[in-house]
């Protein structure tokens, strides 16, 4: 047997190695420091949420990038998030806590394979969730997210032939809400948003029927059928704060009711039960790798760094200057 090699690929951090106790306060002195930002999505967890100079939902996390005068940007969130952070800001340093923090969409859409599937559909206008890599972004037309993909379809004329990628759920709750029942979908999922179960929702509905099912577009229909409402991270949140509901059974990443409890202190949240409840399939795998230690490390580090190559770069930024212009 050859040598056994030991070394960690280039730029992961070492979360192995010790750290100071006082994680928090070390994580203020860096991004003073260094002139940080650090951003997090809602599925974070809650204490990368509360150190966060910024939590949001994937639009508002790009505007906030777009935005930022920050040195460097940390990002809590997954691969495809801070990789839309670089593309707006190339000449910032953009470093997340877990470079294997990746996304069940993103992953089940390989530019390669969606390249070759465009080739059936030339005459499409392609809208892609955000939720994929910076390939893919470069090969579709306009970028959307879950709280703007149903405005943005609803502006292409009529007529324009579309093809939306990759969640197929949201797409298909996009072609309800709009009536554009032709729209081509790319049969991708979430594994998360795919495990919350029918039967047990009932169940709990029947238990608490004062309570409303609030559900995020990438659930099966299933489970959307049972809302009052749905939306994006950032919609449920302001939905569950103003409604006059007193319960809300919120079929989302469980990470969501850290921040939802703080905006809406006075209801009862009941996360939407997966079929196994023995699992934490609720949790999103890849947002959860990110723990404050890594955020420590990278920026303490500087590492792991998103870079991207220019031509690619400027191929994505167009879709994503699309949609923000569509977005103000
Ligand atoms: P939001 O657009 O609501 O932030 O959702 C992102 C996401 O990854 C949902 O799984
Ligand atoms: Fe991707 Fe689903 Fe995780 Fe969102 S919850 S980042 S869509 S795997």
């Amino acid at each position: 047997m050859g040598p056994v090699s030991l070394m960690r690929p280039a730029g992961q951090p070492r979360p192995e190695e010790p750290v100071p106790l006082d994680l928090e306060e070390q994580i203020h002195r860096l991004k003073k420091e260094r002139n940080a930002v650090l951003l997090a999505h809602y599925y974070q967890e809650s204490e990368v949420q509360d150190l966060a100079d910024f939590v949001g939902d994937s639009l508002q996390l790009s505007q906030a990038a777009k935005k930022t005068k920050a040195d460097v940007i940390c990002f809590a969130g997954v691969h495809f998030m801070a990789e839309t952070a670089k593309i707006l800001n190339p000449d910032r340093i953009v470093v997340v806590p877990d470079m294997e923090a990746g996304c069940s969409l993103a992953d089940g859409c390989p530019a390669p394979v969606f390249r070759e599937w465009l080739k059936d559909y030339p005459d499409h206008l392609v809208v892609s969730y955000i939720n994929c890599s910076a390939e893919v972004k470069a090969l579709s037309d306009i970028i959307c997210t879950s709280s703007n993909a149903a405005r943005i379809v609803s502006a292409l004329p009529r007529g324009q032939k579309i093809v939306f990628a990759p969640d197929k759920h949201l797409g298909r709750f996009v072609k309800k809400q709009t009536g554009r029942d032709d729209i081509i979908l790319w049969q991708g999922t979430c594994v998360v948003h795919e495990t919350f179960s029918e039967r047990k929702l009932i169940e709990i509905m029947a238990r608490h029927p004062e309570a409303e099912v609030i559900a995020h577009p990438e659930c099966e229909e299933a489970i959307l059928r049972h809302a009052k409402f749905v939306g994006s991270t950032s919609a449920l949140i302001e939905h569950a704060r103003k409604s006059a509901a007193p319960v809300f059974i919120v079929a989302t990443e469980a990470g969501i009711l850290h921040k939802m409890a703080k905006e809406a202190p006075t209801k009862r949240l009941i996360a939407a039960p997966p079929e196994d409840e023995s699992c934490a399939c609720n949790k999103c795998p890849h947002m959860r790798r990110n723990t404050i230690k890594k955020v420590y490390l990278a920026l303490r580090d500087l590492q792991p760094r998103i870079e991207i190559e220019e031509n690619l770069r400027a191929r994505a930024l167009a879709p994503i200057e699309r949609m923000l212009a569509m977005s103000a």
